[in-house]
């Protein structure tokens, strides 16, 4: 039940907090339409490719597919932990969220119907044994699990998997390879530019993981810690096994590309993002604030 409603209580809405900046960010820079990307040209390069060469694309782009697929599918049950908690602000943020996944559906199926011909092809072999562990099991289990207990480490362990692992070492990750490796070659302008606007919403939907986990740390000290901890070292190695799995697939590895690159960079942002969260164990929330305010997405 309700007994009054913070928009006409004389409370409002909090527009310095961190979910209604994002808000805006998303409002200003997440309303692009797949309809309008033009994959005629990638249809044209990718047919021009060897077979290998041409699989080594589609592999990742698949994972990629069914893995926006699981995001959309996955994230009501933390919505609906923040709507009961009555966090409107970060409701309202997250509405963008699902929007934003669904249209990232809706664009790699436009692109994988332009560039196969109309004909949508059984890919699940392309989906590699650890990325099933990740998006068959571990994480529609730690999303569902918000519905039964919604406990602060339950919640910090739902977005550790889905913010920190899913969205902030593979997909995001994954655009920037994909755009660069797009770019080095000089093909697919169509991706090229969807993975551009793929990275940047996925930025915004990493810093409200690290923001939410912020609190959470901040909030309940040590039980979260460690949920926290925990849960990305049993991932982490995981995530790298998508990637190295990938790789073996093929008896060479197309373009020159270096399969320690993605490593290296995911490695990178996952650091920089853990050492934040650290920092949120000695910090009241009025600093996670000011310190996620002061991050690159939202100071510009
Ligand atoms: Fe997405
Ligand atoms: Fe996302």
């Amino acid at each position: 039940m309700h007994t009054s409603f913070q928009t006409t209580n004389g409370k409002g809405l909090d527009r310095d907090s961190v979910p209604m900046k994002l808000w805006e960010k998303a409002k200003k820079y997440g309303i692009w339409n797949p309809a309008q990307l033009n994959f005629e040209q990638d249809a044209k390069d990718l047919a021009a490719l060897t077979e290998l060469e041409r699989q080594f694309i589609l592999q990742p782009i698949a994972q990629f597919q069914a893995g926006e697929e699981a995001v959309t599918l996955d994230l009501l049950p933390l919505i609906m932990v923040v709507a009961n908690e009555g966090r409107l602000e970060e409701e309202l943020f997250l509405t963008s969220f699902l929007w934003e996944e669904a249209k990232h559906v809706d664009g790699f199926n436009r692109f994988l119907m332009t560039v196969l011909d109309g004909k949508l092809p059984d890919m699940s072999d392309l989906l590699v044994p650890s990325y099933k562990t990740i998006f068959y099991d571990i994480l529609p289990s730690v999303m569902g699990a918000l519905k039964d207990d919604p406990s602060p480490v339950n919640q910090a362990k739902a977005s550790v998997t889905y913010n920190m692992i899913v969205e902030g070492v593979l997909a995001e990750t994954g655009y920037y390879l994909l755009n660069h490796t797009l770019d080095k070659i000089g093909i697919m302008p169509g991706m090229r530019e969807f993975t551009v606007k793929l990275k940047q919403d996925e930025s915004r939907h990493v810093a409200y993981g690290i923001y939410l986990i912020s609190r959470l740390v901040s909030e309940n000290g040590d039980e979260v810690w460690e949920a926290v901890e925990s849960q990305m070292n049993m991932l982490l190695p995981l995530a790298v096994n998508v990637v190295v799995e990938g790789y073996s697939m093929w008896d060479e590895i197309p373009f020159g590309l270096d399969p320690n690159h993605f490593q290296e960079y995911a490695i990178d942002q996952f650091q920089k993002r853990f050492a934040r969260i650290q920092k949120a164990r000695n910090q009241s929330i009025a600093e996670v604030v000011q310190d996620s305010l002061s991050t690159e997405i939202l100071a510009s």
